[in-house]
């Protein structure tokens, strides 16, 4: 088979890159793709750097063995943390997500944006380089998310639990005038109809999928991999957690099976 025809790999801690999924499967719907949903083990953002680089490592070998031509790291916890290892690893491309911190620094007028992200990413050196390149004149407000990813993995995205939990992180963007929030995780789109109600009109959300989604279709143009097919492809998930919630997050439209990874 030509490598064209091989997988688009994706892996996240859970169910939230299947937000980039989307993305991705709208600008590229003839590409087949693999998505690996690590729930077991989410959330990433409360483990170390050296555990985020293992259960990477442990996701990237699955997906190498299930013919991926390039992999996806739709996470932006295990991007700030292990793509430079994965990267130096793995003879293979990857594409990795952070957030959008530069869009929202060059286009603030108040000079403030708030930027949600889990404890792992605020925390990694990768962040901090790209904000500190980005934002000299601005103030940004960092907020860890926490909490936020174990209820959109039990499937709570509209619960009253997540209301309080977002309406107590925002606050404090609030106070500090923000006109931008930038969602630093990719479980965290699926919150953006909740997050339109609680902002004013004049605060724009970003997030990094749609980029994602470009630079996976430059890059495999790039190594001449893009799959030319007229016909759509094949997706499937694998999760190691709750395949419902799964399931639910993609409408029920994909095949989802359970797998012990
Ligand atoms: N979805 C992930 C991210 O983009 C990880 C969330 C987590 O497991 O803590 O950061």
């Amino acid at each position: 088979m030509s490598k064209s025809k091989h997988k688009i790999g994706i892996f996240d801690s859970g169910i939230g890159g299947t937000s980039i999924f989307k993305e991705i499967n709208a600008l590229l719907p003839h590409e087949n793709t693999i998505y690996l949903a690590d729930s077991k083990n989410a959330p990433y953002g409360d483990k170390s750097k050296e555990e985020i680089i293992s259960l990477s490592i442990k996701n990237t070998k699955l997906l190498l063995e299930k013919d991926c031509k390039i992999i996806v790291v739709a996470c932006n916890t295990a991007t700030t943390n292990a793509i430079k290892v994965l990267r130096n690893t793995f003879d293979i491309p990857f594409i990795g997500i952070e957030p959008a911190i530069k869009p929202a620094a060059l286009n603030t007028q108040t000079k403030a944006v708030g930027i949600l992200a889990t404890k792992g990413t605020l925390s990694s050196e990768l962040f901090h380089n790209t904000t500190d390149l980005y934002s000299q004149d601005i103030n940004v407000i960092e907020q860890i998310g926490e909490g936020i990813v174990p209820l959109i993995e039990a499937g709570k995205i509209n619960s009253d639990a997540m209301k309080s939990l977002l309406e107590d992180y925002i606050k404090p963007m609030l106070k500090a005038d923000i006109d931008y929030l930038v969602l630093g995780c990719t479980h965290y789109p699926y919150l953006i109809p909740q997050l339109l109600e609680m902002l004013p009109k004049h605060i724009k959300i970003i997030d990094s999928g749609l980029a994602v989604a470009k630079q996976t279709k430059a890059i495999l143009k790039q190594h001449e991999l893009l799959n030319l097919s007229a016909t759509k492809g094949n997706n499937i998930f694998y999760s190691n957690g709750n395949v419902t919630v799964l399931k639910e997050i993609l409408d029920d439209k994909f095949t989802v099976k359970a797998l012990d990874f």
